[in-house]
């Protein structure tokens, strides 16, 4: 067993990654599935916010760029759910944990999205805030969770990009589109740096995180790091963000912001957000819906089993499981827009 420790503890010193197959600490086990099973919640449950307008996107051009961020954010929880699986999880344990609200996504999801202005701040803001905290990610020490988290990144940036680049045509429009990006901007802003976590001295397991180097960076560093980030950004595209405290300290060469109201982000994770009954109840009821795709998939992988190799029925209901999960977030998506659609389909025919 003291082997087994040093060997781990060589591995972080040495910043070499841990693999599924190897030893480690249950602590580090327990703290890896629950990060990455929360991560892979957030990225599901994002995607209603902004699925909710796909049905009412501005223009054919809008609708595109959007369809593929909402399923971007699936597949990322799918990679997400896969390599908590490689840590001895069971993914529909884990969707059974979410929909009974047993564990936690990222509480920014519990706010709604008002107006189509919405849809570009939340890739400039909520995207631009997950890049800075998953950048640092793709050397976390848990190798699945590290190697995902490569390409989540390279994707999470075309998110940045299109919200950004959404903006910046609104506020080359009207007064009245220009009004919408500011407005959004002013109820975003602050829910954007609560995405950090908690500040430092009220986050007690940062130390332990970074000392088995899953975290690199303390959520204060990394809030700082996107204030400094986003601050120019706000210049170029002509709105104010909400804080009067916020200017540049030439002495800290950082800028300087005012006090976060964490009441509200206690608030809010606590289940009383804006939007939470409600993200939990259509994630729930897609998950019933799909019921049928996954019977489905588990009998045809078990037919298909049966004919080829009657001994490798076991393997193939396996990966008939991970079929039934693909199937879910399908619905899911499916679910989102049929609830957008109604909602458009009824203002088109008024
Ligand atoms: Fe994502
Ligand atoms: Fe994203």
């Amino acid at each position: 067993m003291a082997d087994l420790q040093r060997h781990f503890d060589r591995t972080i010193e040495q910043d070499r990654r841990v693999e599924p197959r190897d030893w480690m600490p249950d602590g580090y086990r327990a703290t890896m599935v629950r990060q990455i099973a929360q991560h892979a919640h957030s990225e599901i449950i994002g995607m209603q916010p902004e699925g909710e307008w796909i049905t009412r996107a501005p223009t054919l051009r809008r609708k595109a760029i959007l369809l593929a961020k909402v399923q971007d954010e699936a597949g990322h929880g799918l990679y997400l759910y896969s390599a908590a699986e490689t840590l001895g999880a069971d993914r529909s344990e884990l969707t059974a944990m979410l929909i009974e609200g047993r564990q936690k996504y990222s509480s920014i999801f519990n706010y709604p999205t008002l107006g189509y202005a919405d849809v570009g701040v939340i890739g400039w803001l909520v995207d631009g805030a997950a890049i800075c905290n998953q950048v640092p990610l793709c050397r976390s020490s848990y190798g699945p969770y590290a190697r995902a988290m490569i390409r989540i990144c390279k994707e999470e940036s075309f998110h940045q990009r299109q919200g950004y680049e959404l903006l910046l045509t609104m506020m080359k429009g009207t007064p009245a589109q220009r009004d919408m990006v500011q407005d959004a901007v002013n109820r975003w802003w602050w829910p954007s740096l609560m995405m950090f976590g908690p500040p430092d001295d009220a986050s007690p397991n940062t130390a332990r995180s970074m000392a088995w180097k899953i975290k690199r960076h303390t959520n204060d560093e990394l809030r700082q790091r996107f204030v400094d980030m986003t601050v120019p950004q706000a210049e170029v595209l002509g709105v104010t963000l909400p804080d009067p405290e916020l200017r540049w300290n030439p002495e800290r060469g950082h800028h300087d912001f005012g006090p976060v109201d964490w009441s509200e982000l206690k608030r809010v994770i606590s289940g009383d957000g804006p939007c939470n009954a409600r993200r939990v109840a259509v994630r729930r009821s897609a998950h019933e819906d799909g019921a049928w795709v996954r019977e489905a998939a588990v009998a045809h992988a078990r037919k298909t089993a049966r004919r080829t190799a009657p001994d490798a029925e076991t393997t193939s209901a396996d990966a008939g499981a991970t079929v039934m999960d693909v199937g879910t977030t399908n619905a899911d998506a499916g679910a989102t827009s049929a609830d957008a659609g109604t909602a458009a389909g009824a203002e088109a025919r008024a």
